[in-house]
């Protein structure tokens, strides 16, 4: 990467202003009848949210010289799926929520087909964003961020944990299926991002093991913070309901270990994600205090 190395707040805030700037630019009224379908998809992408996951694909393609661009480019990729699975994940007929980031949720605002719609529209849009030749100059590249983004999102991935997710309401999951739940739920998409930057950089499948390492300890870690969030959380601070999961009566981290242990284990995973990436170096430091933030947050 051809920039000076940024600190963990100075590359948020790049990387959130440039990720509002492309969904922008790509989310511009028609002036047609679809108009307030691009309304409420620009509603839930813009002007919020932490840009986690494209932070993670930029911090993760700083380590393989990748150029800003074609990192910010795969982080709208996943920023798409991840927005597409918040708008889905609050309707109705899953978690029904009202707040989301501050603002309301998009069936509130705009009714529930649109709900529907913009989800549906944001997948299509990240594989767009994937397979278009601005993200990154080579065709097999293209072809395998849109091959991993699709096995992240899918029955395999998110998807699939969500579907785990509406199953642990019904029944009572141990440690290793809730660990297994939280792994497709949110465990995938954050795998990827750390996976983009590696495949952007064409760095071979061997060459990832130490960052697929890292991205499974703070996947996990991310999910139990959380969790930890739905409970001990301000909702006005984190922009979302609180109380949900024990009204729902599902089996988080926290429900199975209580809180202290739950913060113990994600302090641990954070510990060990860190301990993955030992053969780095300095270039490295933005992944090492993205780690500690993801347990540290309070949003
Ligand atoms: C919330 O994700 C949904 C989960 C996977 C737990 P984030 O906490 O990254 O939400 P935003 O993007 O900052 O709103
Ligand atoms: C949802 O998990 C994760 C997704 C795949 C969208 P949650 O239901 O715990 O996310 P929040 O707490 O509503 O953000
Ligand atoms: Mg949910
Ligand atoms: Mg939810
Ligand atoms: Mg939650």
């Amino acid at each position: 990467m051809n920039r000076a190395p940024l600190t963990l707040a100075e590359a948020m805030q790049t990387v959130a202003v440039e990720i509002d700037a492309q969904f922008d630019r790509t989310l511009t009224l028609p002036g047609d009848p679809r108009d307030v379908l691009y309304e409420a998809m620009r509603h839930a992408a813009i002007g919020g949210g932490k840009r986690l996951r494209p932070l993670l694909v930029y911090a993760s393609a700083v380590l393989f010289n990748v150029s800003f661009d074609s990192a910010i480019r795969a982080g709208l990729a996943i920023e798409c799926i991840h927005v597409y699975s918040l708008i889905h994940d609050d309707l109705p007929c899953m978690d029904d929520d009202d707040m989301r980031r501050g603002k309301p949720t998009v069936h509130k605002q705009f009714g529930e087909a649109l709900g529907v719609l913009a989800g549906d529209a944001l997948h299509a849009l990240a594989f767009e964003v994937a397979a278009d030749p601005a993200t990154h100059p080579d065709p097999f590249v293209r072809a395998e961020l849109g091959f991993e983004l699709a096995r992240a999102s899918g029955p395999s991935g998110m998807a699939g944990g969500q579907m785990m997710d509406l199953a642990a309401e019904e029944t009572r999951f141990d440690l290793a299926t809730t660990t297994r739940l939280q792994q497709l739920k949110t465990g995938a998409l954050i795998a990827f991002c750390l996976e983009a930057g590696a495949i952007l950089g064409h760095v071979p499948p061997e060459g990832r093991r130490s960052l697929r390492a890292y991205a499974r300890d703070i996947g996990l870690a991310f999910q139990i913070a959380d969790d930890l969030l739905d409970v001990e959380g301000d909702a006005a601070v984190v922009g979302k309901a609180t109380g949900k999961d024990a009204q729902a009566g599902k089996a988080t981290f926290v429900s199975l270990l209580g809180v202290e242990r739950a913060r113990a284990q994600a302090t641990m995973l954070v510990d060990q994600a860190i301990a993955h990436l030992a053969a780095f170096g300095q270039e490295a430091d933005l992944l090492r205090e993205i780690a500690r933030y993801i347990v540290e947050r309070d949003h």
